[in-house]
């Protein structure tokens, strides 16, 4: 329990890139947070955070499993705290052409992107309903709008988010409840290098900041809008070719950015 008067966010994926920056932005205007990830980095992270004055408590919980996400969520519930805004934002990625991926790795990409957003969507939003309060922003992509070759599994994911998050915005438009889905264009996190693409031409490739991307998302969740496309004015442009364009046209261009080999190679791919 607290007595903290301040508002009250968690933030999924905090332990680095577009989450991190997430969970600073919540600090910088003053909620106190839970922050979650998998890995021993999300301490570092949530001593960064404290940094800012406020109060952080952060939870390892691994979102590939159903144990995880119950874990996460039974640490909120102990914190005995309303909780005002939620950033579900942990995602995985995994690059090459679909017949040569592992399929556990394809299992991970759909148990961490969907299946902990749905399962943490949906204790959050009840939650949030009952009190008539509360606002989710769910990290989707601009891959939502664009078949993936040798990334089908993870563009897939994105659209999935991306249908939920609209969906459930429109069934809680006349609530005090907020759902945005944010969506990046290729942004310069450790995304890449986890999902084996540093050799393609999106992985080595200038990439958008983390920062500005957060800042846009932060400030759509705040302003209850229902998506946002996030990052540079090439990454919105791209988004917006992407309403009018055909889909095998979208497929095309995923093939040439995301295709093996189509980049410059990075320093770890030598190994
Ligand atoms: N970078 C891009 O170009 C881009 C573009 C559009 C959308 N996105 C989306 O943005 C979100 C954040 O990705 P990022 O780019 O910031 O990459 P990132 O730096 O690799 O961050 C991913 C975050 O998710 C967490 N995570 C991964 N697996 C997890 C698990 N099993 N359980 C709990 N947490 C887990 C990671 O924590 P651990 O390190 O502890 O595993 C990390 O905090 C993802 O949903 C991604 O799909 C990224």
């Amino acid at each position: 329990m607290t007595t903290s008067t301040r508002p009250f966010a968690v933030v999924t994926g905090a332990s680095s890139g577009i989450g991190y920056e997430l969970a600073r932005e919540f600090a910088e205007h003053g909620f106190d947070l839970l922050v979650n990830a998998e890995d021993g980095g999300l301490a570092a992270a949530a001593e960064e955070l404290r940094g800012h004055g406020v109060a952080v408590t952060d939870v390892r919980a691994d979102l590939r499993t159903h144990h995880g996400v119950d874990t996460l969520w039974s640490a909120i519930a102990a914190t005995g705290r309303p909780v005002d805004a939620a950033a579900l934002n942990a995602g995985v990625g995994r690059g090459g052409p679909f017949l040569d991926t592992g399929l556990d790795d394809e299992f991970e990409i759909i148990d961490v992107n969907i299946t902990a957003t749905v399962h943490l969507a949906k204790r959050l939003l009840r939650e949030m309903a009952a009190r008539d309060e509360g606002r989710i922003l769910i990290t989707s992509s601009i891959a939502a709008t664009m078949p993936g070759p040798f990334q089908a599994v993870y563009n897939a994911s994105k659209s999935f988010l991306q249908s939920f998050a609209q969906a459930l915005q429109n069934e809680l438009k006349d609530t005090g409840v907020t759902v945005t889905a944010l969506m990046p264009g290729p942004t310069d996190t450790d995304f890449f290098r986890r999902a084996g693409m540093q050799d393609t031409k999106v992985g080595s490739g200038h990439k958008d900041d983390p920062a500005q991307v957060a800042r846009q998302g932060f400030d759509a969740l705040m302003a209850g809008k229902d998506k946002i496309i996030a990052g540079s004015l090439k990454t919105r442009a791209q988004g917006l070719a992407n309403k009018v364009l055909p889909d095998s046209a979208k497929a095309g261009t995923h093939r040439r950015m995301a295709e093996p080999g189509s980049g410059v190679p990075g320093p770890d791919d030598a190994a």
